[in-house]
């Protein structure tokens, strides 16, 4: 027996990265993951993996953005399985650029999909969790959402935005049954990651310099943790962020 099994569970932007890695991980625990990808084809062959290991997975494609496309995906999953245990809210994107130049759309665009996403989906999903009285909310945040670092306002704006979130609602919904945590990964090995290295923007030696362990993170070592959050060994956590990051926050302005 897995400790999430039969847990109904929608994971956002799963299609790739930490989010697949977290539905591999939950899948192995026994959770049945929806993954909510706003990429069909990212989403769909998430989807195939997951099966063809054996595990409980479906595709609905959404784009967190926008209200009535997350109405539909809790729609969906209310009308097939009737209720929702888990949601991992982790879509995301990282664009960054000087403040006094920055593209207004890529403003909205990270604002949107991190911060306003988070919050569309937390109330449509919180609706279905708080009648039910239990459920379990996972906001991805980031290290970007816990102290400066120049040239990543509108990212590190919406991370600071879902700590607050988690800390806002958690307070609020905790003596009705839904816990709601986050979790702020340090720089962690991803496609994400790796386009900001092919676009010149970030390079590995650095981050593993300026990383107290020395190295960035693997996705796996974010989806484990996220695994003992939504897991009822975790039922006395709520409203708070957990940073799993090599040291990172703690090393503080240091040189390396
Ligand atoms: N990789 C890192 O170093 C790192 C560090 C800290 C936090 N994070 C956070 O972890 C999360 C996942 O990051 P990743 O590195 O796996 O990124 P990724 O780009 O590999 O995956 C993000 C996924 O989100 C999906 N997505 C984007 N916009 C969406 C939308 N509007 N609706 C639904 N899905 C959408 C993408 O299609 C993609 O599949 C993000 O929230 C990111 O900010 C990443």
């Amino acid at each position: 027996m897995g400790e999430l099994d039969g847990r109904i569970t929608i994971i956002t932007g799963a299609g790739r990265g930490i989010g697949f890695g977290i539905a591999e991980r939950l899948c192995k625990a026994g959770a049945e993951v929806i993954v909510a990808e706003v990429n069909p084809e990212t989403g769909q062959r998430a989807v195939k993996a997951l099966t063809e290991a054996g595990y409980k997975a479906w595709f609905h494609e959404v784009d967190v953005r926008k209200p009535d496309s997350v109405e539909n995906l809790v729609k969906a999953v209310v009308d097939r399985y009737g209720r929702i245990d888990i949601l991992i809210n982790n879509a995301g994107l990282a664009k960054i650029g000087p403040s006094e130049t920055f593209p207004l759309e890529d403003w909205y665009l990270q604002i949107d999909v991190m911060y306003n996403g988070v919050f569309l989906c937390m109330q449509a999903v919180g609706r279905v969790m708080l009648q039910q009285g239990k459920g379990v909310i996972l906001n991805i945040s980031s290290i970007g959402g816990l102290g400066a670092w120049p040239m990543r306002q509108a990212y590190n704006s919406a991370k600071a935005g879902v700590i607050s979130l988690t800390e806002n609602i958690g307070c609020e919904w905790a003596r009705r049954g839904v816990r709601v945590v986050s979790v702020a990964p340090g720089v962690t090995r991803t496609d994400m990651l790796q386009q900001m290295v092919d676009e010149g923007i970030a390079t590995l030696t650095k981050y593993n310099d300026r990383t107290p362990m020395g190295r960035v993170g693997e996705v796996d070592e974010i989806a484990k943790v996220v695994q003992f959050l939504v897991s009822d060994r975790a039922s006395y956590i709520t409203a708070t962020t957990v940073t799993v990051d090599g040291g990172w926050v703690a090393w503080g302005n240091l040189p390396v």
